[in-house]
């Protein structure tokens, strides 16, 4: 049982999605939570996630904020690092640009570094900036993704923009181990969310057919892992980016014809 009690966690793009299944599984582990959201996202069905977790005795406080906006950031961290410290980030926040780079317009490859990479940048700088001074150390998940680790067809900035979450991940894990801090990423592949609406169904089921254990994420199997790298459980971790895809980075299923059997020589 992982016990987040007494701790403060900061959840960016939280209040849907990836996001708000780690903040509620934050939440549940016993942290407190803000979530950082463009806009704190309610449907009538569906209450906002700062409100599930005070109702379900949890402690959560929501703002609004552009994560792509240094000042910005830089207030609402100062803000929540004076009032309850900050001990857990996680970068989850980003957009999905689809396109091949000669589809990709200069405004739209900008906003997709400006959202996912700096907006990862100022939100560590500034969580880095808090754990330094409280000097106990603190846990920075990054929300990366496969196509950070390999190619994707099709979407030329995304895949550079996670590409680059990646290698900041390794970079500034090494700069802060020593401090305690531990910085890691996850690199989900297909989850269920707002942002995968987009693909048609005949899509989904290829990608279901390429993905070894044949099944796409549900938001908690994402959180799981974000839970266990919040966790004192990582602490000997600095600087890896766990995949939670189904086996895809590691092999793509190859549909081998029913009866081939024997050794070639
Ligand atoms: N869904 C997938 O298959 C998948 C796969 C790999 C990685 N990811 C990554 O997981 C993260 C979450 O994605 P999701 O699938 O939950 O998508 P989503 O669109 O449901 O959620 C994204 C959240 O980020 C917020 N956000 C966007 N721009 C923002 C900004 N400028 N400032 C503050 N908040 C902002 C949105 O309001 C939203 O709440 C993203 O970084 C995404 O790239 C998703």
């Amino acid at each position: 049982m992982i016990d987040l009690k007494g701790k403060s966690a900061v959840v960016t793009g939280g209040s849907r999605g990836i996001g708000r299944a780690c903040a509620l599984r934050l939440a549940q582990a016993g942290a407190s939570v803000a979530i950082l959201d463009r806009t704190d996202w309610k449907t009538p069905e569906t209450e906002s996630c700062s409100g599930q977790i005070r109702r379900s005795g949890g402690t959560a406080v929501s703002y609004e904020l552009d994560v792509s906006d240094s000042a910005q950031v830089d207030a609402v961290f100062e803000r929540i690092a004076a009032d309850r410290g900050i001990d857990i980030l996680v970068n989850n926040a980003g957009v999905l640009h689809a396109g091949s780079a000669t589809e990709t317009t200069d405004e739209v490859w900008r906003n997709q570094f400006a959202i996912n990479v700096d907006g990862t940048f100022f939100c560590t700088r500034a969580a880095l900036r808090a754990m330094l001074d409280e000097g106990s150390g603190g846990k920075i998940i990054n929300v990366a993704s496969i196509s950070g680790l390999r190619a994707n067809p099709g979407f030329a900035a995304y895949c550079a923009s996670k590409a680059a979450i990646v290698n900041f991940t390794r970079q500034v894990g090494i700069d802060y181990g020593a401090q305690g801090i531990n910085v890691n990423g996850v690199a989900p592949g297909f989850v269920e969310t707002e942002m995968t609406a987009i693909y048609p169904p005949e899509i989904r089921a290829a990608l279901e057919g390429q993905t070894p254990n044949g099944k796409w994420a549900s938001p908690d199997h994402i959180a799981d892992a974000v839970l266990f790298l919040a966790s004192s459980l990582s602490d000997h971790i600095c600087g890896e980016i766990v995949a939670v895809d189904g086996g895809w980075l590691v092999g793509t299923p190859v549909v081998v014809p029913a009866g081939t059997s024997g050794t070639v020589e």
